[in-house]
C-alpha cells in the first residue's frame, strides 16, 4: 500500500499554452518536450492513512496545490472501486519551484506513478500520463523519458489526451540543456492563470494554436535527424510566439526580465561567431539553453557572465521509475 517514484521535469520545445477544458486540463494544441536529468522529484504515497496528508518540500500543502494532489489520489481511488482509504503523500524536489522550471510536472508525474503502484495497479505509462495530467498538464510529458509528445486529443472526456514517447533518452545523448537561473522569485502570474488570461484576451491566440500544432511534427522530424541548428531555431521561434501571444493579452502578460533579454542577445552574438546555442523559455524569466556536449561549459560560462545566480546542466532524462526507498 506504499510506493515511491522518481520523475524528472521536462522542458517543452513546442509549448503548451491554453486549455480547451479547465477542469480536465485539456489543451488547445499538442506539444513536445525533452525530459531533463538530473533534476528530479521523489514522491511517496501510502493509502490507508488516518486522514489525507499532503506534504511538499517539507510543508503541508494548502489551497489549489493540495486540491490538485487530492484530485489525482481521488482518481486512483475511483479506478480501484473506492475501497482505498485516505492517503499520505510526501514529495521532495531538488530544484527551485515556480521559477519557470516545471517542478509541478515532475511532481505530478512522480505522484501518478507512485499512487498507481501504491493502489496495486500495474505499471502503465499511458494510464499514468492521463492521471498526472489531472494535476498539471505538462506532467503528462514527464512520465516517460526522452522526447515526449502530448497529443491534444479530440474527445471531450480527455481519454485521448496523453503523452507518448517519440524517442527515448538514448536517442540523442550529446544534446544538452543548460538552465540559466536568472531569478529565483516565484513568478507573479502562474502558468495556469497566465494561459487562461491569454486564451480569453489575446487576439493572437487562434494563430498560436494553429502554428504550434503544425510545429510538432516538424520538431519530431528534426529530432529524428538530430539537427541541432534547425531544432534550436524551431524552439526559439516557438518560445517567442508563445510569449508574443501572452504579451498581446489584455492587460499584457510579460514573463521576461531585462536580464532575460540580455542573455538572449548574447546568444545571438555567440551564434554569429559559430557557437551552436539556442534558447527556450517557459512562463518565467529563466532561459534554458540548448546546445551539445562539446559546448555546454561555454554555454554555462555565458549564462554566468550574464548574471545567472545559478546554472544547472542537464542531459536527456529517463522514464519515471519506482524506488524501493520511501520518504517515510
Ligand atoms: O502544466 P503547467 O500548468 O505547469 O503549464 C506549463 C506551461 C509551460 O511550461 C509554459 C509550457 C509547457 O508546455 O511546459
Amino acid at each position: 500500500m506504499k510506493a515511491t517514484a522518481l520523475a524528472h521535469p521536462n522542458i517543452a520545445l513546442v509549448k503548451y499554452w491554453g486549455k480547451r477544458d479547465d477542469a480536465l486540463i485539456l489543451p488547445h494544441q499538442s506539444s513536445l518536450s525533452l525530459t531533463l536529468a538530473p533534476l528530479s522529484v521523489t514522491t511517496t504515497v501510502e493509502f490507508g492513512a488516518g486522514s489525507e496528508q499532503v506534504e511538499i518540500n517539507g510543508h503541508h500543502a494548502k489551497g489549489s496545490e493540495r486540491e490538485r494532489v487530492l484530485r489525482v489520489l481521488e482518481a486512483v481511488r475511483a479506478e480501484t472501486g473506492g475501497k482505498l482509504g485516505p492517503a499520505r503523500m510526501v514529495s521532495r524536489g531538488d530544484f527551485p519551484a515556480a521559477a519557470g522550471l516545471a517542478s509541478s510536472a515532475a511532481g505530478f508525474a512522480a505522484l501518478a506513478v507512485a499512487a498507481r503502484a501504491a493502489a496495486g495497479l500495474p505499471e502503465d505509462p499511458k494510464a499514468a500520463s492521463l492521471l498526472s495530467r489531472l494535476g498539471s498538464g505538462s506532467a503528462c510529458r514527464s512520465v516517460q523519458g526522452g522526447f515526449c509528445e502530448w497529443l491534444r486529443g479530440e474527445r471531450p472526456d480527455g481519454t485521448d489526451s496523453y503523452a507518448v514517447q517519440r524517442f527515448d533518452a538514448g536517442h540523442w545523448p550529446e544534446l544538452r540543456m543548460v538552465v540559466a537561473i536568472l531569478n529565483r522569485d516565484e513568478k507573479e502570474v502562474k502558468s495556469r492563470d497566465g494561459m487562461k488570461h491569454t486564451v480569453e484576451t489575446s487576439p493572437y491566440y487562434a494563430a498560436w494554436v494553429k502554428d504550434a500544432e503544425a510545429e510538432v511534427p516538424r520538431a519530431v522530424e528534426l529530432i529524428q535527424r538530430k539537427d541541432l541548428q534547425a531544432l534550436g531555431e524551431l524552439a526559439e521561434r516557438n518560445a517567442w510566439r508563445m510569449h508574443s501571444t501572452a504579451l498581446a493579452a489584455n492587460p499584457p502578460l510579460c514573463y521576461l526580465h531585462a536580464n532575460t533579454l540580455e542573455l538572449i542577445e548574447h546568444l545571438r552574438e555567440q551564434r554569429k561567431k559559430g557557437m551552436p546555442v539556442w534558447f527556450t523559455l517557459d512562463a518565467g524569466p529563466n532561459p534554458v539553453l540548448l546546445t551539445d556536449a562539446a559546448h555546454e561549459v561555454v554555454a554555462e560560462a555565458l549564462a554566468l557572465a550574464c548574471g545567472a545566480a545559478d546554472v544547472v546542466r542537464c542531459v536527456p532524462g529517463g522514464d519515471a521509475v519506482l524506488k524501493s526507498e520511501h520518504l517515510f
